[in-house]
């Protein structure tokens, strides 16, 4: 059975996930990605701009700063409430949210809550609740933190603090502050997408998950401007198109549900999240929201720039409404880890192998000579390499007996194993092993790179 034990521990133990400072004990809630995890998490990037730039006409790409106008932060609503509601153990000093905890016992709150209304259902249940880390009952009151996260950029007086530059809390801010500069400068026109992937930061208060809640995450936005009359109805279009990108992407169809949201903010008009079965439960994967004209409506205000669109059929004109697509990249990695990891027994032996879709695969082929030592089979094995490197995402393999190597790979996620031994040196041919069957064939060296295309076919 798949534990947040096992994947943590195999991300580490073979170069996909790495805790943020390791040799200084580490940084809370954030992580730093290995030589395996970034070609990764550069697949789910690639496969998800794909989807949604390459192979449509009406969505465009874009790469905003991660910095912007303060202004910008108040008209959106997070400086006022982007906040989660806090509380610390007396004993332990492990801080904890209130909600997460209370949703623990069947209780739901909402996010629109005063701090005083959320203090009222904490107290009522307070004897029901325990601290994560110690188990002790004896809590703070309960205060709302923002989750923005401050800078000095650009501020060289000492007030620094009370005039902050954020890091951004979300990467959609930057496509609605662009809409207009993409509007005027391409051949768009509604309804169309501006889709991006970039660093996003939040003083996330639980630092407990691993990839799921990071202080320093990376999402994948796509935001769609559409007619009001319309929104509805590309909005259910949408989640016809995310839920179908899961499945293409390699989730299985059980691990995946809708989960429909119950308190709605004021502006929205419907939100969905797909959520995933990670190894705690499920949970949000992906948000899919319809946010209204909220969003130009209030940068208009805010900006005093006129956002509204010129249809060019009717020379009516009006604030276009936006339905958006938005998951963070190190939640679809811990996703995609989930799904892949499997364990079988071969011959009584455990073999733990990371059986990732062929087009996500970090390391595509790697080459071993039969044995290390033998400086003809070495010289052989380099020349497939180098044959081979150009075409595929290539290891040369050549660290303890090949039992480890299988192993090694396996738990990678290597797609195909290519063994050099004496027969090859006669014959110019070589051993392929299957990642999935671990069947074993004998292929000629000269046709290796289209067999190999063809098995792998991405
Ligand atoms: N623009 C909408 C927005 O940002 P959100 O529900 O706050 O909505 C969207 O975040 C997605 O971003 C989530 O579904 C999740 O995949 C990812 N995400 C949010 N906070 C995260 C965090 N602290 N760590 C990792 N991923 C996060």
């Amino acid at each position: 059975m798949v534990t947040m034990e096992k994947i943590i521990s195999l991300a580490k133990r073979r170069g996909f996930i790495f805790p943020s400072s390791d040799i200084y004990g580490g940084f809370a809630a954030i992580y730093d990605y290995g030589p395996y995890g970034v070609e990764l998490e550069n697949n789910i990037k690639k496969f998800w701009w794909k989807n949604l730039v390459r192979q449509r006409q009406d969505i465009v790409g874009l790469d905003s700063a991660i910095f912007m106008h303060p202004k910008i932060w108040e008209a959106s609503g997070h400086v006022a409430g982007f906040s989660d509601p806090l509380i610390e153990c007396k004993n332990c000093h492990t801080r904890s949210r209130v909600d997460h905890l209370l949703e623990g016992i069947g209780i739901e709150t909402d996010e629109k809550m005063s701090e005083k209304e959320i203090n009222e259902i904490f107290s009522k249940n307070k004897d029901k609740l325990k601290c994560p880390n110690c188990g002790e009952k004896d809590f703070t009151d309960a205060r709302k933190f923002n989750l923005l996260v401050k800078s000095n950029l650009g501020n060289f007086t000492d007030n620094w603090d009370k005039e902050p530059v954020y890091l951004r809390g979300e990467t959609c801010q930057g496509i609605y502050v662009n809409y207009k500069n993409v509007l005027d400068s391409t051949r768009v026109k509604i309804p169309f997408g501006i889709a991006q992937i970039g660093k996003a930061f939040r003083n996330e208060i639980t630092a407990r998950q691993f990839l799921f809640r990071t202080r320093e995450f990376e999402q994948m936005e796509m935001q769609y401007f559409v007619h009001p009359d319309k929104e509805m109805e590309e909005y259910e279009k949408l989640r016809k198109d995310r839920w179908q990108y899961y499945l293409d992407l390699g989730l299985r169809k059980e691990n995946l549900k809708w989960n429909k949201h119950k308190n709605l903010v004021f502006y929205a008009k419907a939100a969905y999240d797909i959520d995933y079965n990670f190894p705690f439960g499920f949970d949000e994967l992906e948000g899919v929201h319809a946010r209204g004209n909220y969003d130009l409506s209030q940068h208009t205000k805010f900006s005093g720039k006129d956002l509204s669109y010129l249809d060019p059929k009717t020379n009516k004109k009006y604030i276009p409404h936006i339905i958006e697509s938005s998951v963070g990249v190190g939640r679809t990695v811990f996703a995609v880890l989930t799904e892949a990891y499997t364990e079988e027994k071969i011959d009584k032996e455990m073999r733990i192998v990371m059986k990732f879709p062929k087009k996500l695969a970090p390391v595509q082929v790697a080459v071993f000579p039969l044995l290390r030592n033998k400086p003809e089979l070495v010289k052989k094995t380099k020349e497939v390499y180098k044959q081979l490197k150009s075409e595929f995402v290539c290891e040369f393999d050549d660290n303890g007996n090949i039992g480890k190597r299988y192993r090694r790979q396996d738990e990678i996620g290597t797609l195909m194993c290519l063994t050099v031994d004496f027969e090859s040196l006669k014959g110019d041919d070589l051993t392929v092993r299957d990642r999935d069957t671990m069947k074993q064939e004998r292929v000629k060296i000269n046709k290796l790179t289209d067999y190999l295309k063809e098995k792998i076919n991405v």
